[in-house]
């Protein structure tokens, strides 16, 4: 007996110590100081709120199935969480930071540590601030590498670079959207764009103002790519350069070559790029805005160089290339058509063949009166319908302790009454109805849902993402959805995995995934403007049977409001 539970303690400690010491620490500990910084940007100074006074933040690294904690200490005026975007929080909601959804905010001098563990999950994801308008600012890279000797799918490169793409405003971030809603009209567009926190060169001006991307001639490259802008898609180009697509939203996918990638606000890509350009020099790297509809956007392409050593000091003009048409539909076509899942036996597609709910979202703008608003009236954005407001305490919280009054779970699964969601001169407002509603999915259900775009005010490309699951992109189209024929075309063999999806301007988009995940899952559009119009709803998946299919309970240091 006593031999056994000496025998006991030796395993737990060759498991649990042991490889701790020889391999690596499982647990990352990274810490969070939220504070104002200036920075100076399109050659003037303003105060920005930022992590550990960086832009854009630190990176966090971490291996597949390790755990992080991240203590966020909130120096600054404004309320604050933190969104870990894309990481799945199995059973552990409470860390996945959405104000109102997931948890009450970290209050100015308060402190909260976000604790989650990796799985199932490797590649680049992002974090960012998931409240206000603080995520202009407040963001970061999340790395998740493959564990230990697991090598990646594709030749290895020699050297990884993380590119942040972003929008910068000269005025006060909060103040812009303030502003907007008082007025009930659309926020002034950004200034500029940036790659990794840089803008473009400005005339006579000393600060640095652009990012170069240093290469040797012959090495492999991989560039993880992220787009942590508030309201605009990207593209992104490197003159003379081609790049193999690897990975989106943290899944592999089958490699194929691009000039262009489109990235949507919320997504993730990385990509290899060869330095093996003969010609060697310096070459322009483009970041322009993607927009086939009539709304404003920051037209100002950013620009970053990519340099060869030898040229590093001199002043060589860079080859040059242009961005596409801010309108080039075939262009991000092209690019999100040619996305498919890996597929292969270690990494397979796990695409539900049947469907337990099947939901139509219509998803879009509104107008709705106002009185004190400039034209009367405000612009909104719904879901079926439903502008979707904030309670005052998480629905996580009032679901886990069963606090009433704070939601309902009457989502509707279709419009209430159809209409030719995207036929031309779709002026009429079909009458928005404001609700905190979630739909109530049990455990392990699959949903197939199809988001429909609608021409109101006018059609727009809707960037919309998920919480707490990925999901497969099983079809896309224009115009509205048959749901006769269009199921037809469905690819459930190797559609690609990502956790938000581009729903084309003035389409639809279909998405299936598991809801093998209990908690509260915010779904919203990742354009910042449109979820504060109200593109947003939360689905509540049940317990499933036993704890390893429960919510965790909350921690010890949750916030409260
Ligand atoms: Cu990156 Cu709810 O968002």
């Amino acid at each position: 007996m006593v031999n056994l539970m000496e025998r006991g303690v030796l395993l737990v400690l060759v498991a649990c110590i042991l490889p701790a010491i020889l391999v690596e620490c499982r647990v990352r500990h990274y810490k969070f100081n939220v504070v104002m910084k200036n920075h100076t940007r399109q050659c003037s100074t303003k105060s920005i709120v930022t992590v550990n006074g960086k832009f854009p933040g630190p990176t966090i690294v971490a291996r597949e199935d390790d755990t992080v904690l991240v203590k966020v200490v909130n120096h600054v005026k404004y309320n604050l969480t933190i969104h870990w975007h894309g990481i799945r929080q199995i059973r552990t909601g409470w860390s996945d930071g959405p104000a109102y959804i997931a948890q009450c905010p970290i209050q100015p001098g308060q402190t909260y540590t976000y604790n989650f563990t990796v799985t199932g999950q490797r590649g680049t994801l992002f974090y960012h601030a998931h409240i206000l308008w603080l995520r202009a600012t407040v963001h970061g890279a999340i790395v998740i590498l493959p564990k230990l000797g697991v090598p990646y799918p594709f030749p290895k490169p020699d050297k990884e670079n993380i590119i942040v793409l972003g929008e910068w405003w000269k005025s006060d971030v909060e103040a812009v959207i303030n502003e907007a809603l008082k007025s009930g009209l659309a926020p002034n567009v950004s200034d500029a764009h940036t790659i990794n926190g840089y803008t473009r060169p400005v005339k006579n001006c000393n600060s640095k103002e652009m990012f170069n991307i240093h290469v040797k001639p012959g090495k492999r490259y991989m560039l993880r790519i992220i787009n942590a802008a508030l309201n605009e898609e990207l593209f992104f180009k490197i003159a003379d350069h081609k790049l193999t697509v690897v990975e989106v939203d943290a899944t592999y996918v089958k490699p194929f070559k691009t000039d262009t990638i489109v990235i949507s606000p919320g997504q993730t890509t990385n990509v290899i790029l060869e330095a093996n350009n003969k010609a060697m020099g310096k070459y322009l790297v483009v970041v322009s805005p993607f927009m086939d509809a009539p709304v404003p956007v920051d037209n100002a392409t950013g620009f970053a160089t990519l340099r060869y050593p030898a040229f590093r000091h001199k002043t060589l003009s860079a080859t040059l290339t242009a961005p596409p048409p801010i309108n080039a539909t075939a262009v991000a076509d092209n690019f999100t058509n040619a996305l498919r899942s890996l597929n292969t036996k270690e990494f397979p597609a796990k695409v539900p063949q049947k469907v337990d709910h099947s939901l139509f979202f219509t998803v879009g703008l509104g107008v709705n009166p106002c009185k004190t608003c400039v034209n009367g009236s405000r612009i909104v954005a719904d879901i079926n319908n439903i502008t979707f407001v904030m309670p005052d305490i998480s629905i996580l919280q009032a679901h886990y302790y069963n606090i009433s009054g704070v939601f309902t779970d009457d989502f509707p699964a279709k419009p209430p009454t159809p209409f030719n969601f995207t036929g031309n001169n779709q002026v009429t407002n079909v009458g928005t109805t404001k609700g905190t509603k979630v739909y109530r999915l049990p455990y392990n259900a699959t949903v197939q849902l199809v988001l429909q775009d609608t021409a109101i005010i006018a059609p727009e490309n809707h960037p919309f993402h998920l919480h707490g699951f990925n999901f497969f992109v099983v079809g896309k189209g224009v115009g509205n959805f048959n749901p006769k024929n269009d199921p037809k075309k469905f690819n459930l063999v190797d559609p690609v995995e990502r956790n938000t999806i581009g729903v084309p301007s003035g389409g639809w988009a279909a998405i299936r995934f598991r809801a093998d995940n209990p908690g509260v899952w915010f779904f919203h559009c990742h354009l910042e403007i449109h979820t504060t119009w109200g593109l947003k709803m939360a689905f509540l998946v049940d317990d499933g049977k036993g704890p390893s299919e429960s919510l965790l309970p909350p921690p010890n240091d949750f916030p409260k409001c």
